[in-house]
C-alpha cells in the first residue's frame, strides 16, 4: 500500500513543530512507521539551500530568485526522501510543502498563483498531499512572543503586513481545497490542537485501511 503524506503549515509561530512532534510520536507508539522532514531542508542539499534562505544577513533577493530556490530543495527532498518513503508505505509528515511557496512567495511575495502553481507541479513531480493542517493565528502579537527573543530569521524579520498576507494565503487555500486542507485554530491549547489533528488523522488512515 502506498504511504501517507501529511504536512504541517501556518505562519511562523503558529506550533506547528510541537504539532508535528506529537502526531509523530502518537503514531509510532501505534507502531506506524513514521518519517519525519521539513522545509526548506531534509536532505544535505535542502539544509544548505535552508541556510542560504534564513540567514539573516544573507543577501536580498526576488522573490522568483526565492521561489525557485525553495523549489530547487522540494525537488530534492521529494525525489530523494518523499516519494521512496511513500513508495515504502511509510506516513510522512513534513514540516512545509509547496504551500509554503504558494502563500510566502505568491500571495505575500506578489509571484502570480497560476506560475507558483506551474513551478509547484514541476518541482514535486506532482505529489500532493494527502492531508494538510494549517495552524492559524490571528494575532501577529502570538508570533512575535511565541519566537521569543531569539534573533528572528530572514523571512521572519519581514514586515507584519507581508506575515498578514501570508496568513490571508492560508486562509484563501483551505477556501479552495477544503477536501484536502483543514484550517485548525493554533490559539486553542495545544492539547486542544493536537486533539483536533489526531482525530482528523485518524479518521483518514481508517479510510485509507478500508480501501
Ligand atoms: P521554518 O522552518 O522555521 O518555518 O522556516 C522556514 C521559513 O521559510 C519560514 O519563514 C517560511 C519560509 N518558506 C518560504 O518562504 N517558502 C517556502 O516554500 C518554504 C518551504 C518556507
Amino acid at each position: 500500500m502506498r504511504g501517507i503524506f501529511i504536512t504541517f503549515e501556518g505562519c511562523d509561530g503558529s506550533g506547528k513543530s510541537t504539532q508535528l512532534r506529537r502526531v509523530s510520536e502518537a503514531l509510532k507508539a501505534r507502531g506506524v512507521d513514521v518519517l519525519v522532514t521539513r522545509e526548506p531542508g531534509g536532505t544535505p542539499f535542502g539544509e544548505l539551500v535552508r541556510e542560504l534562505l534564513l540567514d539573516p544577513a544573507g543577501p536580498d533577493r526576488t522573490a522568483l530568485a526565492e521561489t525557485l530556490m525553495y523549489s530547487a530543495a522540494r525537488a530534492e527532498l521529494v525525489l530523494r526522501v518523499i516519494l521512496p518513503a511513500l513508495e515504502q508505505g511509510k506516513v510522512v509528515l513534513s514540516e512545509r510543502f509547496y504551500d509554503s511557496t504558494t502563500v510566502y512567495q505568491g500571495y505575500a511575495g506578489g509571484i502570480p498563483i497560476p506560475d507558483i502553481e506551474a513551478i509547484n507541479r514541476i518541482s514535486t513531480v506532482g505529489l500532493t498531499p494527502d492531508l494538510t493542517f494549517v495552524l492559524d493565528i490571528e494575532d501577529p502579537q502570538v508570533f512575535h512572543a511565541r519566537l521569543g527573543p531569539k534573533k528572528k530569521d530572514k523571512i521572519e524579520s519581514r514586515s507584519d503586513e507581508y506575515h498578514r498576507k501570508v496568513r490571508e494565503g492560508y486562509r484563501d487555500l483551505a477556501r479552495r481545497y477544503p477536501e484536502r486542507i483543514y484550517l485548525v485554530d493554533a490559539s486553542l491549547t495545544e492539547d486542544e490542537v493536537f486533539g483536533a489533528v489526531m482525530s482528523v488523522v485518524q479518521e483518514f488512515m481508517d479510510k485509507a485501511r478500508e480501501r
